[in-house]
């Protein structure tokens, strides 16, 4: 769970590509795009910067991620499936999940933006959960639990009368995308392994409107909301280090 300085370096190599683009397909996204328009430019920017998606083929069980990226539309929690047929509109909001692969090594991010104008219901769910990411990365200090992280993330969120997905948790991330330890976005405080320098954590709170239940849509990876409650999504590779977590998600200067 802990890495050493070389493979580090290459860490925040992988996290600074993931970072440049998420903003890059951000920018793209407007009313009448669609979601394959999105994952299509992300697969491209991916390669103008010698990356690769870190999604293409990922293998759970005996099902193959299908796309570039995840993207995820209102009541769509994580792993949307890109499509032609899905145009983004005016008031929904679009979660886009950028996993690379570069050098050997993953960077993972994601973040939840507008489309156009949205209701400020909508506004204040993404913001929440912006924040409750912010919160739980200052919990990613040398000596804490990762159950530190959780607790915070869970209080915040459920303060502002949202709940925190269970079905899915953030995680360590390295050579490989999911590696040990499991990173949940809910938990009791001093719980769980202890935190020590030179680990990198994908924290990704997934927040819904309304109850914390999801199902799995029949394409086998769209995870949506049970209620069908609008959900939101944040996420950052961090590092833990003595002087306290350090983002690499982050576009090079
Ligand atoms: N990026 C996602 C995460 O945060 C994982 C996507 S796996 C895929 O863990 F196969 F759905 F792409
Ligand atoms: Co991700
Ligand atoms: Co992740």
């Amino acid at each position: 769970m802990v890495k050493n300085q070389q493979q580090i370096a290459r860490m925040r190599e992988a996290c600074a590509v993931a970072a440049t683009v998420l903003q890059q397909v951000k920018a793209l996204v407007r009313p009448g795009v669609t979601t394959q328009d999105l994952d299509e430019a992300g697969r491209d920017f991916m390669a103008a910067l010698g990356a690769r998606s870190a999604d293409y083929g990922y293998q759970i069980g005996s099902r193959r991620y299908p796309a570039h990226t995840c993207i995820s539309v209102n009541e769509e929690v994580v792993h949307g499936v890109p499509s032609l047929r899905r145009v983004l509109q005016d008031g929904d909001i679009v979660s886009l999940d950028v996993t690379v692969a570069y050098n050997g090594f993953i960077g993972d991010n994601a973040l939840t933006i507008p489309v156009g104008a949205i209701d400020p219901r909508l506004e204040k769910l993404v913001r929440v959960t912006e924040e409750s990411l912010a919160i739980g990365i200052k919990q990613a200090t040398i000596g804490n639990r990762i159950g530190d992280i959780s607790h915070a993330i869970q209080s915040y969120v459920e303060s502002h009368g949202y709940s925190v997905v269970r079905d899915l948790v953030g995680h360590g991330v390295g050579e490989q995308m999911h590696e040990p330890p499991e990173v949940p976005n809910f938990g009791r405080r001093n719980s769980g392994p202890v935190i020590k320098p030179g680990m990198t954590l994908a924290i990704e709170p997934m927040v819904n409107m309304g109850g914390y239940r999801t199902k799995t849509l029949s394409d086998g990876w769209t995870v949506v909301t049970a209620d069908n409650s609008p959900s939101a999504h944040f996420e950052h590779t961090v590092l833990t280090t003595e002087q306290g977590p350090e983002v690499l998600t982050v576009p090079p200067q």
